[in-house]
């Protein structure tokens, strides 16, 4: 079989679609190159001195580890020279960074979560990197956090890579969804999966089911009813699965179907969840929407909803599409 690469991949994309710009392309290939960098240290374990605790807390107030940390300064080096960006907003960094002078500036706006499921860093269980990449609005001047606070359709990139077993990079540019392997011995991704199609059903959810006493009537309802099984009003057992890593859990719906769910909850009302909007939620629902499936909040696409911060949470309801729409229209009923 003949290989094709991420280069060629968007290269063909670059010429045939127009798709995509010389500089979006040369975006995606830093973020991919940084990602294999992230996933090499991934591997090392505590040979490479990457595990535990950083002993500092980011901006959620969340205490970061070593590879939390680790992560995000190689997507800020890496990103930094190229000339594509002109700045970019992590959830490890309070505020934005923009590109330092001595760079060129460039038209895009790059978010990441550096490494998704850190949980499960130290246990050897899969984690990720999740991306998302808009346009600077034109005549920004000098960048600021409002450039950023543009709703999720705006995005002309997202993607993510997972390191599990296989490291993985899923990738859209707003025209289906591919999936890229790394060969590791030639230090290359390869396109392995063309166009990602998730089932529209289902019988598989994900949600973290120690959270169930807080939930809202509507989730109640939803997961008591798969609960039911055969006999319950939806005739059909369910399996259940939770990693505790979006993108792992993100990766299996792209793959086999289900629903993920991290809704808000009744412990602190003004809280919308847990997942962030910018640099979690958005890109995994464009990634999931391109590949048939949805994305809601409960009330509507994720992908409309307009920011007002950066670091923003939003309840998430992502995956086959009739049960996203099923849980959905149970908040509305
Ligand atoms: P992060 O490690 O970037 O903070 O994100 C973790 C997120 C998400 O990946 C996962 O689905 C969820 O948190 C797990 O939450 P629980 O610990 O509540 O299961
Ligand atoms: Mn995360
Ligand atoms: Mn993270």
């Amino acid at each position: 079989m003949k290989r094709v690469s991420l280069t060629q991949h968007l290269v063909e994309q670059q010429r045939h679609n127009n798709a995509i710009t010389a500089e979006l392309r040369l975006l995606i290939e830093v973020v991919a190159r940084a990602c294999k960098t992230i996933s090499h240290s991934v591997g090392k374990g505590a040979l490479g001195d990457i595990l535990g605790s950083a002993e500092t807390e980011n901006i959620q107030g969340e205490v970061q580890k070593k590879l939390d940390v680790i992560s995000n300064e190689i997507l800020l080096e890496a990103n930094e020279w190229g000339g594509h960006l002109a700045a970019m907003a992590s959830e490890e960094m309070e505020t934005i960074h923009p590109i330092p002078n001595r760079y060129p500036m460039g038209e895009y706006l790059l978010m990441f979560d550096p490494l998704d499921g850190s949980s499960n860093i130290d246990v050897n269980v899969s984690i990720g990197t999740i991306f998302s990449v808009l346009k600077a609005p034109e005549g920004m001047g000098a960048p600021n956090e409002q450039a950023f606070l543009q709703p999720g359709t705006q995005q002309v990139a997202a993607g993510y890579a997972v390191y599990g077993p296989q490291t993985m990079l899923v990738l859209t540019t707003g025209k289906g969804v591919n999936c890229f392997t790394l060969d590791r011995e030639m230090g290359s991704w390869v396109l392995t999966q063309r166009d990602m199609r998730i089932p529209e059903d289902t019988k598989e959810f994900a949600i973290n089911m120690s959270n169930k006493r807080h939930w809202h009537a509507p989730v109640q309802r939803y997961v008591d009813e798969m609960l039911a099984g055969k006999t319950g009003p939806r005739e059909k057992d369910f399996n259940m699965r939770w990693i505790a890593s979006m993108v792992a859990d993100v990766h299996r719906i792209l793959n086999r179907g289900g629903i993920f769910m991290y809704p808000a909850d009744m412990r602190d009302p003004s809280s919308p969840g847990k997942l962030r909007l910018m640099y979690e939620a958005n890109p995994m629902a464009m990634i999931v929407e391109q590949a048939g499936g949805a994305a809601t909040d409960g009330n509507g696409r994720i992908l409309e909803i307009v920011p007002h911060k950066l670091h923003q949470r939003v309840p998430v309801f992502l995956g086959s599409k009739n049960e996203v729409e099923r849980v959905t229209a149970y908040h509305q009923a």
